[in-house]
């Protein structure tokens, strides 16, 4: 069962087994691939629990023994968006899950003038209007870059509430910042950290998340 400490916040149950990863990616000493590694873990857990939240349709197949059986299936197509650079990380994840998933991009950085985050670079798939999008970024710190990547969103035709924010790591701030400005928009996270630092990094958080899984 998933908690729900905000509105349209889907929190991953919080057990030992999901805190075990959580202690490994947070160490600062992990190395590289068990960064990568263990992050995927916690990312295939977030995909799974907002396909979790998906809308579905009754559906009967006929099963071998000759009974049927009365399930459901999704309704609706879904496909990616990440945030560059760190929300690509979440792309395999997504993959391996939804096989075939269609995946879009929107890069958006700091403008050196104005210190205001600006949209770079969208490419999204054409039909982006008639599905349920997962937007992927693993750090929800002030909000800033994904309320402006739902912008974008929404802007191409896409309903709020079709729209799931996936993230390892959110905080209140960063909650609250986002929802104000997309309230039927459902943030799935794995955690809520305590807040943020002087320079914007979510603590206890772990760092830079797109050096560690690129970089360091
Ligand atoms: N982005 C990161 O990579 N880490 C943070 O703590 C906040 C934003």
């Amino acid at each position: 069962m998933t908690t729900q400490p905000f509105k349209n916040v889907y929190l991953l149950p919080q057990t030992n087994q999901l805190t075990g990863l959580y202690t490994i990616i947070r160490d600062k000493n992990t190395t590289r691939p068990d960064f990568i590694f263990y992050s995927d873990r916690i990312i295939r857990l977030l995909v799974e629990e907002g396909l979790n939240h998906m809308p579905v349709v009754d559906k009967t197949v006929a099963t071998h023994t000759g009974e049927d059986f009365h399930g459901v299936g999704f309704e609706g197509k879904i496909c990616g968006v990440s945030i560059v650079r760190a929300g690509e990380s979440m792309e395999q994840g997504l993959r391996e899950v939804c096989r075939s998933v269609r995946i879009g991009k929107i890069l958006i950085q700091r403008d050196e003038e104005t210190a205001l985050p600006k949209l770079y670079y969208e490419k999204l798939p054409e039909d982006i209007d008639n599905r349920y999008v997962f937007l992927l970024d693993p750090m929800l710190a002030t909000g800033g870059s994904a309320i402006m990547a739902t912008d974008v969103l929404i802007k191409r035709g896409v309903k709020p509430e079709r729209i799931y924010f996936l993230n390892l790591i959110g905080c209140k701030e960063g909650i609250e910042n986002y929802h104000r400005a997309h309230p039927d928009v459902k943030i799935v996270t794995g955690c809520i950290d305590r807040g943020l630092n002087e320079q914007r990094y979510l603590v206890p958080g772990l760092g830079d998340f797109g050096d560690r899984y690129y970089c360091i």
